[in-house]
Order: C-alpha cells, then structure tokens, then sequence
C-alpha cells in the first residue's frame, strides 16, 4: 500500500537531506550544511525535486537545493536523493517569497524554474514566479554573474517572462520554444520532471529560456 500524504510529511522531520520551519542558516549553507565552498544551486517549486536530484547527480561538485512548500513533493525527491547517496542535495520546505529568510546576498549561483504554475489569471500575475516581485527576490540572493533557467510547457508564461525580465533589467542569453522540435545543443535542458513528461504525453512544446542580472 502507498503512503499517505500525512504520513509522508510526519516523516520529513526525521530525514536529515530536509529543512523546515525556523532554521537559522541564512548566508552559512557552506559551512553549516554542505561543508565545502562548492557553488550553491536552487530549484524553485521543485516537486518531486526530478531536476535537483538528477543535476546533483551530473555535478557532484556542485551543491543543490530544493524548495517547495508542498512537504509531500519534497519528501520523493529526498527518498531518491538518500537512496542515490547524494550529500551535495538539500531540501528545503518554504514558500518562495520567504527566500531572504534563508538566503544572503550573492549565496546562489542559479537559479531553476521548472514548469511553475502559469497563473493564467491577471488578476494572478503576482503569484507568477517570472513576475517582478518574484526578480526582484532572485536579484538580491543571486550571484552578480549567476543565472536562472526558466522551462515552461506554457506560451503565455514564456512570452510573459520574456517581457518581464526585459523590463526588470535582466539580459536573455538564450530561448528556445520548441526544445525537441529544434533540438539544443545543451544536454541538462533535456531532464525531464514529472510534469514536463506529462505535458510531452498531452503534446505540448517545452519551452527553455536563461536570463544573467545585467
Ligand atoms: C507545476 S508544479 C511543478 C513541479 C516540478 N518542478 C515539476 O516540474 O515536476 C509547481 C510546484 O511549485 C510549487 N510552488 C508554486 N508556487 C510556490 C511558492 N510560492 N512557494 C513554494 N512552492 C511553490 C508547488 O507546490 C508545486 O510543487
């Protein structure tokens, strides 16, 4: 039988790759959590954490973190992270607009934005993680010459992002709209999460774009 949200979530407490509540760690990830000096990487609304644990995996040098705030999306990618052995994989259960809480000034190389919720709604737009509040976050934690990925099964989002990074002062180093139909020579574009194989089985374009602070 499989286990239950609740039980899934009582049992984040107890996994030592998982951080919830109040956790003073702010600017001492390095020391406090990874003990290396090894570049820092976030996925942001990680799920299942697919695109953490399988990027930790291709970059034992580099250390990962995955948030979320639904405690049993988190919990799977935990269980595969400590089933592969990963010490380089944290995660880490909070809503994105807490990030300051946890995070100092230049402590994050990049950035992952994988299929967030389109928020299709203007009314919405603010809980859009390509939205200027959300920059203006991304801004303050990210390194001066760091990154941030964005992959999207959604048009409106993509042409959205694409608008709201211009305006905010960010420069688009690549987009792609089509990532199978027009293959990309960049092979970590092409890690599949749980919903980018469920909008490849619907037939929907995956759409990839990176953007640099200026
Ligand atoms: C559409 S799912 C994508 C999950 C995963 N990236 C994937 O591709 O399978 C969006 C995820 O973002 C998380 N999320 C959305 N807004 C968030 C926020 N403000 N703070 C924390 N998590 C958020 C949701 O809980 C959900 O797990």
């Amino acid at each position: 039988m499989g286990r239950t949200k609740s039980s899934k979530i009582a049992e984040l407490a107890s996994l030592v790759n998982v951080i919830q509540g109040e956790y003073d760690i702010k600017g001492r990830w390095s020391e406090m959590h990874f003990g290396n000096a090894n570049p820092i990487v976030a996925e942001l609304g990680c799920g299942r954490g697919d695109y953490t644990v399988e990027l930790a995996k291709r970059f034992p040098a580099i250390n990962f973190i995955g948030i979320d705030l639904k405690g049993a999306r988190l919990w799977r990618g935990a269980k595969n992270a400590l089933a592969s052995n990963l010490i380089n994989v944290v995660f880490l259960r909070t809503a994105i607009r807490k990030l300051e809480e946890y995070f100092a000034a230049d402590e994050i190389s990049e950035i992952w934005l994988t299929f967030p919720d389109p928020y299709p709604k203007r009314r919405h737009e603010s809980l859009r993680l390509t939205s200027p509040r959300f920059l203006n976050l991304y801004r303050k934690i990210l390194k001066p010459d760091g990154a941030i990925h964005l992959k999207t099964d959604d048009p409106d989002l993509f042409d959205y992002t694409i608008k709201a990074v211009k305006a905010d002062g960010w420069r688009i180093r690549e987009a792609f709209d089509d990532i199978y139909g027009k293959p990309v020579n960049n092979e970590i574009i092409y890690i599949q999460t749980k919903y980018e194989k469920q909008h490849l089985a619907d037939g929907k374009k995956i759409r990839y774009m990176k953007f640099i602070p200026q």
